[in-house]
Protein backbone atom coordinates (compact mmCIF):
# COMPACT_ATOMS: atom_id res chain seq x y z
CA UNK A 1 0.00 0.00 0.00
CA UNK A 2 1.17 3.29 -1.04
CA UNK A 3 0.74 6.81 1.37
CA UNK A 4 1.38 10.03 0.00
CA UNK A 5 1.75 12.55 2.56
CA UNK A 6 1.07 16.35 0.73
CA UNK A 7 2.06 18.78 2.17
CA UNK A 8 0.98 22.71 1.22
CA UNK A 9 2.25 26.02 0.98
CA UNK A 10 4.52 27.57 3.92
CA UNK A 11 5.04 24.02 5.62
CA UNK A 12 8.00 23.72 4.10
CA UNK A 13 9.19 26.09 6.94
CA UNK A 14 8.55 24.05 9.97
CA UNK A 15 10.73 24.43 13.09
CA UNK A 16 11.43 28.38 12.07
CA UNK A 17 8.05 29.28 11.12
CA UNK A 18 5.59 30.35 13.90
CA UNK A 19 7.04 27.78 16.65
CA UNK A 20 4.79 28.76 19.08
CA UNK A 21 1.72 28.04 17.20
CA UNK A 22 3.55 24.78 15.07
CA UNK A 23 6.29 23.86 17.29
CA UNK A 24 9.88 23.65 16.47
CA UNK A 25 10.18 19.95 15.08
CA UNK A 26 11.56 21.15 11.06
CA UNK A 27 10.26 19.78 7.83
CA UNK A 28 12.87 17.42 7.47
CA UNK A 29 11.91 15.83 10.92
CA UNK A 30 8.69 15.50 10.25
CA UNK A 31 9.61 13.75 6.33
CA UNK A 32 11.77 11.30 8.74
CA UNK A 33 9.04 10.72 11.52
CA UNK A 34 6.36 9.80 8.58
CA UNK A 35 8.98 7.55 6.69
CA UNK A 36 10.10 5.62 10.21
CA UNK A 37 5.77 5.55 10.34
CA UNK A 38 5.75 4.13 7.36
CA UNK A 39 8.53 1.60 7.49
CA UNK A 40 6.92 0.93 11.10
CA UNK A 41 3.63 -0.19 9.30
CA UNK A 42 5.10 -1.98 6.52
CA UNK A 43 3.38 0.93 4.19
CA UNK A 44 5.26 2.82 1.61
CA UNK A 45 5.46 6.30 2.27
CA UNK A 46 6.07 9.59 0.16
CA UNK A 47 6.24 13.30 1.86
CA UNK A 48 5.72 15.72 -0.22
CA UNK A 49 5.53 20.02 -0.10
CA UNK A 50 4.96 22.55 -2.19
CA UNK A 51 4.07 26.29 -2.37
CA UNK A 52 2.27 26.02 -5.55
CA UNK A 53 -1.39 25.35 -5.81
CA UNK A 54 -1.31 23.71 -9.30
CA UNK A 55 0.97 21.58 -8.24
CA UNK A 56 -0.76 20.19 -5.27
CA UNK A 57 -3.68 19.38 -7.88
CA UNK A 58 -1.04 17.41 -9.61
CA UNK A 59 -0.95 15.08 -6.90
CA UNK A 60 -4.09 14.21 -5.78
CA UNK A 61 -4.79 13.77 -9.59
CA UNK A 62 -2.08 11.25 -9.62
CA UNK A 63 -3.09 10.41 -5.94
CA UNK A 64 -6.32 8.88 -7.33
CA UNK A 65 -4.48 7.52 -10.67
CA UNK A 66 -2.29 5.68 -8.56
CA UNK A 67 -5.00 4.73 -5.40
CA UNK A 68 -2.88 5.75 -3.09
CA UNK A 69 -4.48 6.97 0.27
CA UNK A 70 -3.29 10.63 1.27
CA UNK A 71 -2.48 12.58 4.42
CA UNK A 72 -3.55 16.22 3.26
CA UNK A 73 -1.99 19.32 4.76
CA UNK A 74 -3.42 21.53 2.63
CA UNK A 75 -2.48 24.63 5.40
CA UNK A 76 -3.89 27.83 4.47
CA UNK A 77 -5.85 26.07 1.07
CA UNK A 78 -7.59 24.59 3.29
CA UNK A 79 -9.82 27.53 4.09
CA UNK A 80 -10.45 28.61 0.11
CA UNK A 81 -9.54 26.62 -2.45
CA UNK A 82 -12.09 25.19 -4.50
CA UNK A 83 -9.29 23.85 -6.83
CA UNK A 84 -7.82 21.23 -4.05
CA UNK A 85 -11.32 20.17 -2.70
CA UNK A 86 -12.17 19.76 -6.26
CA UNK A 87 -9.21 17.51 -6.73
CA UNK A 88 -9.38 15.78 -3.32
CA UNK A 89 -12.86 15.27 -3.94
CA UNK A 90 -11.64 12.82 -6.70
CA UNK A 91 -9.55 10.56 -4.49
CA UNK A 92 -11.64 7.04 -3.99
CA UNK A 93 -9.26 5.71 -1.22
CA UNK A 94 -9.37 6.96 2.54
CA UNK A 95 -7.78 9.87 2.71
CA UNK A 96 -7.01 12.38 6.01
CA UNK A 97 -6.94 16.08 6.36
CA UNK A 98 -4.08 17.05 9.05
CA UNK A 99 -3.58 20.08 11.05
CA UNK A 100 -0.97 20.66 12.90
CA UNK A 101 -2.81 23.37 14.82
CA UNK A 102 -6.22 23.07 16.81
CA UNK A 103 -7.82 25.28 13.55
CA UNK A 104 -11.05 26.08 15.71
CA UNK A 105 -8.83 27.61 18.54
CA UNK A 106 -8.02 29.79 16.48
CA UNK A 107 -8.62 32.93 13.79
CA UNK A 108 -12.41 31.94 12.81
CA UNK A 109 -11.27 32.24 9.51
CA UNK A 110 -9.22 29.12 10.21
CA UNK A 111 -12.56 27.48 11.54
CA UNK A 112 -13.71 26.62 7.92
CA UNK A 113 -12.78 24.19 5.91
CA UNK A 114 -13.00 23.28 1.88
CA UNK A 115 -12.18 19.74 2.88
CA UNK A 116 -13.42 18.29 6.14
CA UNK A 117 -17.05 17.08 4.13
CA UNK A 118 -14.95 15.10 1.74
CA UNK A 119 -12.15 13.96 3.52
CA UNK A 120 -12.69 10.54 5.23
CA UNK A 121 -11.26 11.97 8.50
CA UNK A 122 -10.01 14.90 10.10
CA UNK A 123 -6.73 15.42 12.90
CA UNK A 124 -6.14 18.24 14.16
CA UNK A 125 -4.05 20.24 16.91
CA UNK A 126 -1.78 17.34 17.51
CA UNK A 127 1.31 18.54 16.20
CA UNK A 128 3.37 16.07 14.53
CA UNK A 129 1.96 13.31 15.93
CA UNK A 130 -1.37 13.61 14.15
CA UNK A 131 0.58 12.85 11.24
CA UNK A 132 1.71 9.59 12.99
CA UNK A 133 -1.80 8.97 14.21
CA UNK A 134 -3.03 9.27 10.35
CA UNK A 135 -0.11 7.13 8.72
CA UNK A 136 -1.11 4.27 11.60
CA UNK A 137 -5.35 4.78 10.95
CA UNK A 138 -4.64 4.55 7.11
CA UNK A 139 -2.16 1.57 7.11
CA UNK A 140 -5.08 -0.39 9.15
CA UNK A 141 -8.22 1.18 7.28
C1 LIG B 1 -2.30 24.45 9.21
C2 LIG B 1 -3.39 25.42 9.66
C3 LIG B 1 -3.72 26.41 8.56
O1 LIG B 1 -4.74 27.32 9.01
C4 LIG B 1 -2.50 27.23 8.20
O2 LIG B 1 -2.77 28.09 7.13
C5 LIG B 1 -1.31 26.39 7.93
C6 LIG B 1 -1.07 25.18 8.73
C7 LIG B 1 -1.86 23.52 10.35
O3 LIG B 1 -1.19 22.54 10.06
O4 LIG B 1 -2.12 23.81 11.52
O5 LIG B 1 -0.46 26.75 7.11
O6 LIG B 1 -2.82 23.64 8.18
Amino acid sequence: MSVLVLNGPNLGRLGTREPSIYGHTTYADLLELCEKTGRECGVEVEVRQTDHEGEMVGWLHEAADRGCRVVLNAAAWTHYSVAVRDAASQLEQPWLEVHLSNVHRREEFRHRSLLSDVATGVVAGLGVRGYVLALRWLAEA
